[in-house]
């Protein structure tokens, strides 16, 4: 089995649950407290030890490759200013380990077929997915790197799962578990809570043997009539065994408002430089509501 090194991060959606935000900038350089959705999900795969990062793209969405190329002449003014400490933190925006490769995705044609878009670069390599909407907080150990460690037991196919309220079945992947090892035995995308086989949501993080993109071609529409990947996984299933993973950490769905500013607060209260003085404001805050 190769090792695994690559990753595939899907930016190329529209970004409309956020408008007008993202009229002119793409959704993934929304920022938590000082850096955007994108850096985060960059840093959590450096840390597992991913060298080549797939961004699958779209014509609009060309900030997020400037925000990880060098800029000579901001590094020059900071230079020339003194400014080193923002010069670390500039320089700091993209892990030295890694490259950043970037295919286009024409139509939106859905998740599975944006990873499809990645085929060229993946080759015949396990590869890992991450969605940039879904911030995955840990202390010590990120949830990628996490799997990783996993994979690297199994070699096989392995998903991040959560749970959720019942009535929230209907805006996620939901997987069906056997036993204590999470074998998954099936899975459905955004099914009524009345057909949903659990609570255990898909949440963004997902690692792949090769095989998933020979599954990807053969994929017809499904849900919302997009090429999902939901589906390519559960075919995936009658070929080679798959297991959920539960992340103990801490998810924020970014791809939705509430979740978006839970992660702005939580990250702010993290925060070395802010957090004491936020906390301070926001338990006054509180106590006037
Ligand atoms: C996608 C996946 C879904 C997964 C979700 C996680 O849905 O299709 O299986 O549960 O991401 O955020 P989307 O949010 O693109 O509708």
């Amino acid at each position: 089995m190769k090792p695994l090194r690559k990753a595939v991060i899907p930016v190329a959606g529209l970004g409309t649950r956020f408008l007008p935000a993202t009229k002119a900038i793409p959704k993934e350089m929304l920022p938590v407290v000082d850096k955007p959705l994108i850096q985060y999900i960059v840093e959590e795969a450096s840390e597992a030890g991913i060298t080549d990062l797939i961004l699958v793209t779209h014509s609009d969405k060309s900030a997020i490759e400037n925000h990880f190329d060098k800029r000579y002449e901001l590094e020059s003014e900071l230079i020339r200013r003194g400014k080193t400490d923002l010069l670390e933190i500039k320089r700091g925006t993209t892990p030295e380990n890694i490259r950043i490769i970037s295919v286009r995705q024409p139509e939106a044609l859905g998740l599975g077929h944006a990873v499809l878009c990645a085929e060229p670069a993946i080759g015949d390599e396990p590869f890992a997915v991450l969605l940039p909407d879904v911030l995955m907080y840990h202390p010590h150990k990120g949830c990628l790197k996490q799997m990783v460690d996993s994979y690297n037991r199994t070699h096989t196919s392995i998903i991040a799962l959560t749970e959720v309220a019942m009535d929230e079945v209907e805006k996620y992947g939901i997987a069906d578990v056997e036993g204590s090892d999470l074998r998954i035995a099936g899975m459905v995308e955004k099914p009524k809570p009345e057909d949903a086989p659990s609570n255990l949501s898909i949440v963004g993080r997902y690692i792949f043997t090769p095989r998933i993109m020979e599954i990807l071609k053969q994929t017809k529409k499904g849900a919302g009539g997009e090429i999902q990947l939901t589906d390519a996984m559960a075919e995936l299933l009658r070929y080679e065994v798959m297991f959920g993973f539960t992340f103990d950490g801490v998810s924020y769905d970014c791809g939705d408002k509430q979740g978006f500013l839970q992660a702005n607060v939580e990250y702010a209260l993290r925060d070395k430089a802010l957090g004491k003085e936020f906390r301070e404001w926001l338990k006054l805050f509180a106590s006037s509501l």
